[in-house]
């Protein structure tokens, strides 16, 4: 297995480009199953888990060609679809369940595997499960697999989201675009990702709309078009390399990015005392000096995201006193906390709650990856880390950051794969 090995407390400087979002790309991935017209989708970021979500519509039936250069992918369907998704190819990315709702909306049926759970926690469908049977379809597991029917094929509902999800709203969304008549899902997840999947949705010839904060109103339709579409930028990804620029930066700039998606992680780092300087599409990040303490919590959007919290955390070991973090979505997304102490980090963990102490010096030793942001976060510690830190695991990162030592080395950072 691959490590990176990072010698710390060089300081970066130069410009990172941010890569296109995954989590905006698997949705939009699903929803090409729903329609046999010609897609052609940019700014798509090569990483393991978009490969999986290709080779899993592959087997499913799409013709989809790959232009690495380009970060373009063109996809169509000219045969009749498998309507399985089968378990060695959902057991590495529980995304794959997303084709649940197109293929059950297009072909009445699908047979899909149940995602496992991970690392950060249990992981439940149920709340799929929940909106597709609102849309008619009968659902039965048995041997590991989802069997979703729906003979007369998908009737429009009214769906009520008792919690917010990002995964069933999207399923919900990808069912109900093509179901028979009316749809109403409320207390949906307004992630940017769902809302770059619905200007796709809508480009292809979708009728849906919001109607309310978190609130959709769909018609069903069947008419499709030929569109291009180019995904979002990876909000996620930027936010850990501005947190790496916090950390380690003397100036550090990002293009390309719309500083509006992250306003609430912009708020934040200022509150810190990080020097960030906003234009319309660009983001400037300077040597900071003190860092203030902060109380965060994590919230579906537009609060603080889950995905950042392992990251925010590095952040709070260079601040003075003592900084709390209380995770809110997953029940076990602490795993990088006791690699972090092995780097000298002063992190005590009650319930959900994490306190932080800083500022914390932290020295170089060899850790473990668990899962794809407790693991860059690893990488943020070891660029502020003394000494050399060797990440084990790192298939972990390669799931979700494309490029992360090109994009470090390019601004001096001290970091190499072997
Ligand atoms: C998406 O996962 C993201 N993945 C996650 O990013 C992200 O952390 C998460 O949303 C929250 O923002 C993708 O978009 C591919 P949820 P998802 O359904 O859809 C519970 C990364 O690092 N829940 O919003 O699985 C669930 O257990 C990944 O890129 C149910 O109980 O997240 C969790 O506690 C990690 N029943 C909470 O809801 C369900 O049916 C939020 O999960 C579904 C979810």
């Amino acid at each position: 297995m691959q490590k990176l090995i990072i010698k710390g407390k060089k300081k970066l400087s130069g410009s990172i480009s941010i890569s296109g979002s995954k989590n905006a790309t698997l949705p939009i991935l699903a929803a090409t199953l729903l329609t046999d017209k010609v897609i052609t989708l940019k700014n798509i970021p090569l990483v393991q888990d978009v490969h999986t979500m290709i080779n899993l519509l592959k087997f499913i039936g799409l013709n989809i060609e790959i232009s690495k250069k380009s970060k373009t992918l063109k996809i169509s369907s000219n045969r009749k679809l498998k309507t399985v998704a089968p378990y060695n190819l959902l057991k590495t990315m529980r995304a794959g369940v997303l084709v649940l709702g197109p293929l059950l909306a297009k072909y009445k049926k699908a047979k899909v595997s149940l995602p496992g759970g991970c690392a950060i926690g249990a992981r439940p469908v149920n709340l799929h499960l929940f909106a597709l049977e609102k849309l008619g379809a009968k659902i039965k597991i048995k041997n590991g697999y989802i069997y979703a029917s729906a003979k007369d094929g998908l009737k429009g509902s009214i769906i009520k989201f008792p919690s917010i999800s990002v995964g069933a709203t999207e399923n919900a969304i990808l069912a109900a675009v093509s179901a028979k008549g009316k749809t109403i899902i409320s207390n949906c997840a307004i992630e940017p990702e769902i809302q770059d999947m619905i200007i796709f949705l809508k480009k292809m010839g979708c009728n849906i709309n919001f109607v309310g904060k978190r609130k959709i109103l769909i018609i069903g339709t069947r008419e499709f078009k030929n569109i291009r579409h180019e995904v979002i930028f990876d909000r996620i990804e930027l936010g850990t390399y501005l947190i790496a620029a916090a950390l380690a930066g003397k100036k550090i700039i990002f293009l390309k990015v719309k500083p509006k998606i992250i306003e609430t992680e912009i708020k934040l780092l200022k509150k810190m005392g990080i020097k960030i300087k906003i234009d319309k599409n660009k983001i400037t990040i300077f040597e900071s000096g003190k860092v203030n303490n902060v109380n965060i919590k994590t919230a579906p959007y537009p609060g603080f995201p889950t995905d950042l919290q392992a990251q925010i955390m590095i952040l709070m070991l260079k601040a003075s006193g003592v900084s709390k973090i209380t995770e809110n979505i997953f029940e076990n997304r602490f795993m990088h906390v006791p690699e972090l102490r092995r780097m000298g980090a002063k992190i005590i963990i009650k319930k959900n709650i994490a306190f932080v102490t800083g500022p914390t010096n932290l020295s170089g030793a060899e850790v473990m990856a668990t899962d794809l942001r407790a693991s860059v976060s690893l990488v943020l510690a070891a660029l502020i880390a003394d000494n050399r830190t060797v990440i084990n695991r790192v298939y972990h990162l390669d799931r979700g950051y494309e490029n992360l030592e090109k994009k470090l080395r390019k601004c001096k950072a001290n970091i190499n794969r072997v």
